[in-house]
């Protein structure tokens, strides 16, 4: 089927109208003419293959990785960087407009990444040995593994150390079959990185314990390995060392912090510091008693606490609550974190008929309509909101400006070059 693309959207999409009913195609640029294969058929649209670009767009450039198109990783490397900003922001006003009816005035110009490669310090690797050994990402819209052998958006290291673990398992090859998921991390302040193994629960210790042994000998660039299956809480090493002992040091606007093997980390650190350094400076000195949901490991509490006269975070992950606290005690940080479901937290603090003046939340992709409705009885009088996907973004933010807060500004950041991701921060006040 021949199609014209009118206009990209979230998630990575070319929407064409040509055929009378909604085409949804990857890989394209708007006003190209392709040639595609219809995949999958719902009632108001169909999902399509790109099979030939007919008549590609004076933008469209090489990509750099080899898997690119076949790998579900990477979403934009056909278009140039500087081009990925504005249409990225384009996405984000859009879905803001349609979804919030929040004016596209509001959005800032988006903040570019330091680095459009080499910027990922976090891989997470899917991993099969059926007719052969694949180590990759999965295919776009499947559970599909690509074998992935280079990664450009990766931190050289972290390809380095995917690298080498592939050579091990190789020699290895039995282990795959208690094998799940890979998933490697670097601090490029060490210069050094760790990775942590999911695997079923039945696997020969002995055996991974001997390759975890090699691959540290072989890779000087890697601290630890580690073990994580379902009976255990937290991954355990393999060569038995501490948790502090394998976690990664990163400096971060000022301070140090630990990160466990395990734990949710930002994948794009220099990117991140900016985002700090942002929240930083709109949100000024007196931040006052401060809220968090979802904190994570501390990463936006630890450089802020200094700026409140009292700050909570919560977290539902155990490992990360234990690790934000470390991190909070090792820097002589004043910053309480709970391990909790965040609706829970909320509910006690609001049966307590206690206040905040600043909640600051960076939820997962379903965003946070219930704890934003149950937060409300906290009465903040401001609210910054670190959101990863501007479809419940808009969603919240609808709620937040009907209950009557104003918002003040919405600031993209590009997190993730050469995706379809879109990381955002919007501001509310209380008039
Ligand atoms: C996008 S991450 C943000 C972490 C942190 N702000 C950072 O910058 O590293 C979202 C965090 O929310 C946690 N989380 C998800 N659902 C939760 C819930 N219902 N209650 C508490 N924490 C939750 C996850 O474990 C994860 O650490």
């Amino acid at each position: 089927m021949k199609l014209t693309v009118e206009k990209l959207i979230f998630g990575g999409w070319g929407v064409s109208r040509t055929t009378g009913k909604v085409v949804l195609v990857a890989g394209v640029l708007p006003g190209e003419v392709v040639e595609v294969e219809v995949q999958r058929e719902h009632r108001d649209y169909m999902v399509a293959t790109l099979k030939e670009v007919l008549s590609p767009s004076p933008k469209r450039i090489d990509p750099r990785c080899p898997h690119f198109g076949d790998c579900g990783g990477c979403d934009y490397q056909h278009i140039p960087y500087n081009l990925q900003l504005p249409l990225k922001e384009e996405i984000l006003k859009e879905e803001l407009k349609r979804i919030g009816q929040i004016p596209p005035e509001m959005v800032k110009p988006m903040i570019p990444s330091p680095q459009d490669y080499g910027w990922r310090i976090r891989l997470d690797l899917a991993i099969e040995a059926k007719e052969k050994l694949k180590i990759g990402f999965y295919r776009r819209g499947t559970r599909e593994i690509v074998d992935v052998e280079r990664c450009p958006v990766a931190h050289p290291l972290a390809e380095r150390i995917m690298e080498r673990f592939r050579l091990a398992l190789q020699r290895h090859l039995i282990l795959v079959a208690a094998v799940r998921r890979l998933e490697i991390t670097i601090s490029p302040d060490e210069n050094r990185g760790h990775m942590v193994i999911y695997c079923l629960v039945h696997h020969d210790k002995k055996h991974m314990r001997q390759m975890a042994e090699e691959l540290v000998l072989e890779c000087d660039e890697l601290k630890d390995v580690l073990i994580k299956h379902r009976a255990l809480v937290f991954p355990h090493s393999v060569l038995g060392k501490g948790r502090t002992q394998s976690a990664l040091e990163f400096s971060l606007n000022g301070i140090r912090i630990l990160s466990y093997p395990g734990v949710f980390l930002q994948a794009n650190p220099q990117q991140n510091r900016r985002l700090i350094a942002y929240l930083k400076k709109k949100l000024g000195d007196d931040l006052g008693e401060v809220l968090e949901l979802f904190s994570g490991i501390g990463n936006l509490s630890l450089p802020l606490a200094p700026q409140a006269s009292s700050w909570t975070g919560v977290e539902r992950n155990r490992l990360s609550v234990k690790n934000a606290n470390y991190n909070a005690q090792k820097n002589g940080i004043k910053a309480r974190f709970v391990c909790e479901e965040a609706l829970r937290l909320l509910e006690s603090w609001q049966k307590e008929g206690r206040h905040c003046d600043l909640l600051l939340l960076d939820p997962p992709r379903q965003g946070a309509l219930e704890e934003l409705k149950m937060a409300l009885s906290l009465n903040p009088s401001r609210i910054a909101y670190v959101s990863c996907n501007p479809s419940t973004l808009a969603r919240d933010l609808r709620f937040l400006i009907d209950q009557g807060y104003e918002l003040e500004e919405i600031t993209p950041f590009d997190f993730f070059p050469q995706t379809y991701h879109i990381e955002s921060v919007s501001l509310l006040r209380k008039p």
